[in-house]
């Protein structure tokens, strides 16, 4: 009879069980309450936290809504234990895992930590998310387990929620943890200081004079003039340059900022820098562009010693042309420029040929951000650098790159919202100049643009570059007037040839049909090989690769004419220091514009250029490609004037020009 009973009690069991695993409420253990309240903050914090990097970084709002809506589920879950939600909510934790490891956002952050703003908050911002969604998907596990254990022995009450605390926890940690080592900090303490090569084939010491000649490089000095002087103190140091909001890097510097004092000088002039030195390695200064005396030239190892820490050095020199020039470090020139040691230099002629209400310069510098990200600027801002002006004002940019891409290919730049004339390259002006509407401009490294326009009555001008993309960026840009830049940028058209553009009317100082004393052939290479003592791809003129490339002997008073001839599928912006060049011809043609002297000729890939130059400068003078990876690989040569040097290049005075 009982068991009988028995026997008929047990349906009614069951039924009861499967009625409470559907709908039935279970009590919260003490353990079940500091995980509800635990997810409950969990969930405000990562909406907070979310929010706020929606709000200044721009992350994609879409994953902490999702990963809101999700923790809040889970607390509701924790709470109730109800475990029909909980079937809904395990599948779609598992999508949002599913998403959040796919979706190309988490593997561009963590391959770009720093995300497409220059933020630091995007990866962090990721971490958290799926951080959170981890931890709520095991909790999620969790409350299942603690239902199914309630049912089947009421006694294991604690273990749904101690699994979901502890497993969540756990599982989240290992997260973080595993990825602890990649988030890069935001600012990098240091730089290593310029390594001095060493070992089997790198030169001891070389000299670049010619021996026994019978003037030195040391007397090639300004000759004292009764110009007006003007005084420059240029001071190198470490600094941190703060890029954007949250991006900084450590940069060596002119006086504390890069680019360093803009030094603004009337032609005529004399300018007198003391270069101090408060880095602890050798620097020097080169005055890019400009005619200087050979002993002012500031290249480590053939014009002077690399100015020592703690030591101070001056530089003479008359500014003889007008227009935009800059100077930058000539000892380790590859690892010096890029980190900050440059600047722009600027001389308004004796007699002004355009008026100017605003006139500022532009420098394009890229540097180097966490996990090597190439970060681009202008004037050191990432972001949007602002310049007032009222409508009808005329104003002058003059834009150097500073910078190398990665890729070499010359920046592009364009000036949306106004036509505006290319007035002058590499400093010197262009005659007749017409007008453009939106033009890409290629600045190779080193090179520079002046360009020239009036304000509108409405709306600002904004310029803008593409760094090394196929479209313009949005940011850096320079924005000048009132608003901001268009939300919606031009698409890169036809590029401006420096070949057709401006008038014709004015003859160049040295025509194709000009005598020259000597014709040099250079032929751009690239090919794997050794350079002071490295293997690698090294760069070459004529085959060979610094210093043993030779040199162009020249005499003074000759007309000197240089044929490039790129070999290679990259752009080469070739640089001779202390002269300008006449640009002839581009693959055989002549121009059919304004003539045009530049003192660096960007060469395109498999182009030539035909250039020449009046060797009116005693001394010994460099000509090397300005992308420094290639002249720190091999390409520069001497152009020399029978002198001689006391300096030596190598590892026994330790300079090393590039
Ligand atoms: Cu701007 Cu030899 O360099
Ligand atoms: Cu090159």
């Amino acid at each position: 009879m009982s068991k009988e009973i028995a026997n008929k009690q047990e349906p009614a069991i069951n039924h009861e069980v499967k009625r409470i695993q559907l709908f039935t409420r279970l009590p919260l253990s003490a353990l079940g309450k500091v995980a509800f309240w635990g997810f409950l903050i969990t969930t405000i914090l990562c909406a907070a936290i979310a929010g706020a990097l929606t709000i200044f970084n721009g992350a994609p709002s879409r994953d902490i809504a999702i990963v809101t809506v999700l923790l809040v589920v889970t607390t509701i879950l924790v709470a109730t234990g109800m475990r029909w939600l909980q079937a809904i909510a395990i599948l779609p934790s598992m999508y949002i895992l599913y998403l959040l490891f796919v979706e190309p956002f988490v593997i561009e952050s963590l391959a770009d930590p720093k995300g497409p703003n220059g933020g630091y908050g995007h990866f962090i911002g990721d971490v958290v998310i799926i951080a959170a969604a981890l931890i709520a998907f095991v909790a999620n596990i969790g409350v299942v387990l603690q239902n199914y254990h309630r049912i089947s022995r009421k006694k294991l009450r604690w273990f749904g929620p101690a699994f979901s605390i502890i497993g969540g926890m756990v599982v989240g940690a290992l997260f973080i943890g595993a990825l602890a080592p990649s988030p890069a900090p935001a600012t990098v303490a240091t730089l290593q200081a310029p390594q001095m090569l060493a070992g089997k084939g790198v030169p001891t010491s070389v000299n670049m004079g010619m021996a026994g000649a019978p003037t030195s490089v040391s007397q090639l000095q300004q000759p004292a003039t009764t110009a007006h002087v003007d005084h420059f103190t240029l001071t190198a140091q470490t600094a941190q340059i703060t890029l954007s909001s949250g991006v900084t890097v450590p940069a060596w510097t002119f006086n504390g900022t890069a680019p360093g004092p803009m030094l603004h000088v009337r032609q005529g002039d004399e300018v007198v820098v003391t270069l101090v030195n408060h880095l602890s390695f050798g620097v020097t200064i080169h005055w890019h562009g400009v005619r200087v005396p050979n002993a002012s030239d500031g290249v480590a190892g053939v014009t002077q010693d690399a100015v020592k820490s703690g030591q101070s050095y001056v530089y003479r020199f008359t500014a003889l042309d007008a227009g935009t020039y800059w100077y930058h470090s000539h000892q380790f020139s590859f690892e010096e420029t890029a980190n900050g040691l440059f600047g722009a230099l600027v001389v308004d002629p004796t007699t002004p040929t355009l008026h100017a209400d605003i006139d500022e310069s532009v420098a394009l510098h890229t540097w180097n951000g966490a996990d090597n990200q190439t970060i681009y600027t202008m004037n050191a801002t990432g972001g949007t650098l602002n310049q007032t002006a009222r409508p009808g004002q005329w104003v002058r940019l003059r834009i150097i790159n500073t910078a190398e891409t990665s890729s070499g290919n010359p920046q592009l730049l364009t000036l949306v919202g106004v036509p505006f004339q290319v007035v002058s390259l590499d400093g010197h002006d262009l005659h007749g100049p017409q007008w453009l509407n939106e033009t890409p401009l290629p600045i190779g490294t080193a090179q520079r643009y002046d360009i020239y326009f009036q304000m509108p009555a409405h709306g600002p001008i904004t310029l803008v570059t593409n760094g090394d993309n196929q479209s313009y960026l949005h940011a850096p840009a320079l924005v000048i007037g009132q608003g901001s830049a268009p939300a919606k940028l031009p698409a890169i058209g036809q590029w401006f040839d420096l070949t057709s553009y401006g008038s014709n009317t004015a003859s160049p100082t040295i025509t194709p049909q000009s005598h020259f004393a000597a014709t040099y052939n250079i032929a751009l290479g690239n090919q794997m090989g050794t350079s002071l003592g490295r293997s690698g791809m090294t760069y070459s003129m004529n085959g060979k690769v610094f210093p043993d490339t030779g040199m162009i002997m020249v005499k003074e008073g000759q007309i000197v004419k240089l044929h490039f001839d790129n070999q290679t599928t990259l752009y080469h912006p070739m640089h001779l220091h202390g002269h300008v060049f006449t640009v002839l011809e581009q693959n055989g043609k002549p121009l059919t514009g304004s003539p045009v002297y530049q003192d660096t000729v960007l060469v395109p890939p498999h182009a030539t250029y035909d250039v020449a130059f009046i060797a009116n400068n005693p001394g010994i003078w460099m000509l090397h490609c300005h992308n420094f990876l290639h002249a720190n690989w091999g390409m520069d040569m001497m152009v020399m004037y029978n002198v001689s040097t006391p300096y030596t290049v190598g590892t026994v005075s330790g300079n090393f020009p590039d």
